[in-house]
């Protein structure tokens, strides 16, 4: 277990020396709720042939973002290092214990209940757009469009547990996690904050991000996906000239 952010909980993970100190990066953060909204939009955007090159940009952008987490992973701020939060069953099986007893083990960073679910899904994530990729490039045969399908199926499946997890745990240890993953920050001891926010890293990941939409969007043939944008934004900006 480690230690140094594991506590049994005293309900409100407060004392009088506690304060709200910064747990989470500013990567990690827009890592996040990009992978929330990409995940979103490939979903609603998955069975429609029209918006087939936004559904695959968004799953293309989430693989990138998987990508650079793994890079985070080991080289980023001391939560977000896997090396602080993955554990095996028996850390697992005690969390899960402590839970039942009523006394949950408290977690700076993510608990290893948690850190199921989220490996799961930055696999899952490789597996769908992988999968995905494969189907887009006729590279195989009916097989992996079912795969795509599936296994994006059991990643909402996942999504789910996640955001139900989220939820419990805020309720068990009295805190306000979704807050905590918005703003950053958690009640705890001010030696156990990060120091840096690392506005930098995130700054350029935006912009990669952005990049990358901006070329798929350049890309685009007219009458594909986002081409059926460009026809419509074409046309308003052909109605603003002809009103000049
Ligand atoms: C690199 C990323 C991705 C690529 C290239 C891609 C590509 C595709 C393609 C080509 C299809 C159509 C298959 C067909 O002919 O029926 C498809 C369907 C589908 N995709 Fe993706 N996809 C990607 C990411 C994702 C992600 C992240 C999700 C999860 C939210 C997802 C969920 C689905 C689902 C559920 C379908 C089936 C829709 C149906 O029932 O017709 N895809 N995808
Ligand atoms: C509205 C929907 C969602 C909410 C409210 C939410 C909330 C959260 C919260 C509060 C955490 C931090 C958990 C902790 O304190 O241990 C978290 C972590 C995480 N969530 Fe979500 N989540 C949502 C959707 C998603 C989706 C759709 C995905 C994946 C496609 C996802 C993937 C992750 C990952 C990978 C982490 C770990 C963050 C990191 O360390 O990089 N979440 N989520």
């Amino acid at each position: 277990m480690n230690m140094a952010s594991a506590s049994p909980d005293n309900k409100s993970g407060q004392s009088a020396e506690t304060r709200k100190i910064l747990v989470w990066d500013i990567p990690i953060r827009v890592f996040h709720w990009l992978m929330a909204g990409c995940f979103a939009g490939a979903w609603l955007t998955a069975e429609s042939e029209s918006l087939r090159l936004l559904h695959v940009t968004l799953g293309y952008t989430m693989c990138g973002l998987v990508a650079f987490r793994i890079v985070w992973g080991i080289l980023g701020t001391r939560y977000a290092r896997f090396s602080t939060f993955v554990r095996g069953p028996k850390a697992v099986a005690r969390y899960v214990g402590s839970m039942l007893r009523g006394q949950p083990e408290h977690h700076i960073g993510h608990n290893p209940a948690g850190a199921l679910a989220i490996v799961a899904l930055l696999g899952l994530t490789l597996v769908v757009t992988g999968s995905g990729w494969a189907n887009y490039n006729d590279i195989a045969g009916k097989w992996l469009e079912k795969t795509h399908a599936a296994a994006a199926n059991v990643m909402l499946a996942v999504v789910i547990v996640h955001i139900l997890g989220v939820l419990v745990s805020s309720w068990l240890h009295a805190e306000n996690l979704v807050g905590a993953m918005i703003k950053g920050r958690k009640p705890g001891r001010p030696e156990d904050g990060i120091r840096s926010a690392w506005r930098s890293v995130a700054v350029l990941m935006l912009a990669a991000v952005v990049g990358f939409w901006w070329l798929q969007w350049q890309d685009a043939p007219t009458g594909d996906g986002f081409g059926d944008f460009q026809t419509i934004s074409m046309k308003f900006r052909d109605d603003d000239r002809d009103e000049d």
